[in-house]
């Protein structure tokens, strides 16, 4: 368990935003008000930054996020609009809808926030203060709701705290939120568009598609390996290629100090560079199952089974 941390809870004015940046540039997660719901938010360019949100959820898994910027050109630097997704964009943005494209190559996002994937969720939100971070910060952050793992959504800044108190540094308070509800999901990865969550908007393009709605976290979505992955592997077989864990060493390493955060921030990284070795194996060290080692043996044990 992460040790305790005061919790600040600041009305959401500008030296409030301020200090929130602040926090958010030295790897911090905060929670933030937008028109859905409360998120908390990460530099999404930061892999141990986004660890630390599911490190403050206790999420015992890992799943993409969605990535909140400022405007349209901040969007096309880090995925792939067709046409049909950017009307969509121009149609409801800034707003509660959430667009899942290609992944720009070289795009500067943290693996962890798409949990591997070559797609990345996308949303640029209505709300002035997340607004104001967002152009404060000059980044994308990354921002599920700001909720502990298995407690609802927050829609105050009160919910925030009762939830998440002594887990993060600061709430920003803009109020109870406009709509409650966490934004439509679509999906527009090639081939008609998908709706992967209903939310506020409906959209009118995707109800023909409405009856193959796939459960957020279920879809085609989960990277795996494309090889056999064994786990809590003491060490290398001739044929597998090993990441290792703390002392028990490998071809590389998820963090040579034991760190977990650090663990999370490398793990699809690491897995993509074990996929694309020569050996048509992966080893992986035993990761304590624990904090955020349970998240990360979570998707070890999806990958080991995935064939
Ligand atoms: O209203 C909202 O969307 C709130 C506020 C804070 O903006 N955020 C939110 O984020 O609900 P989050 O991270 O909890 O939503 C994650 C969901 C995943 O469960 C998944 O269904 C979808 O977004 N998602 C994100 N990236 C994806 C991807 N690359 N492929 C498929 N689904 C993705
Ligand atoms: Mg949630």
């Amino acid at each position: 368990m992460a040790p305790e941390v005061a919790t600040r809870c600041l009305k959401a004015d500008a030296a409030a935003i301020e200090e929130a940046a602040r926090l958010i540039l030295g790897g911090q997660p905060v929670a933030v008000p937008t028109e859905t719901v409360y998120g908390l938010a990460a530099d999404a360019t930061n892999g141990e930054a986004v660890a630390r949100i599911y490190q403050a959820k206790g999420r015992p898994s890992f799943n993409p996020l969605i990535v909140h910027v400022a405007d349209l050109d901040q969007a096309r630097e880090l995925g792939e609009f067709a046409d049909a997704a950017m009307a969509l964009a121009k149609r409801h943005w800034p707003g509660p809808l959430t667009l899942v494209v290609p992944l720009k190559s070289g795009a500067p996002i943290a693996s962890l926030v798409t949990a591997g994937l070559p797609s990345i969720g996308i949303r640029i939100p209505a709300h002035p203060v997340m607004q104001a971070l967002l152009r404060a910060i000059g980044r994308p952050l990354a921002a599920p709701s700001a909720n502990a793992s298995g407690a609802i959504s927050p829609t105050r800044a009160a919910h925030v705290l009762d939830s998440l108190g002594g887990r993060i540094p600061l709430i920003l308070d803009g109020g109870p939120t406009e709509r409650g509800l966490e934004s439509t999901i679509v999906a527009a990865t090639g081939g008609p568009l998908r709706l992967l969550r209903p939310g506020p908007i409906t959209v009118d393009a995707v109800t023909a598609t409405e009856d193959r709605i796939e459960a957020p976290g279920q879809l085609a979505s989960h990277y795996a390996p494309s090889k056999p992955l064994r786990i809590d592997a003491a060490e290398a077989a001739g044929d597998e290629y090993m990441i290792g864990f703390g002392a028990t060493p490998g071809d590389t390493n998820l963090s040579e100090k034991g760190d977990l955060t650090e663990a999370a921030a490398r793990l699809f990284d690491l897995l993509h560079q074990a996929d694309a070795s020569e050996k048509p194996r992966i080893a992986v060290a035993s990761v304590p199952r624990e904090g955020l080692g349970l998240a990360i043996n979570d998707r070890l044990i999806r990958a080991a089974a995935a064939r």
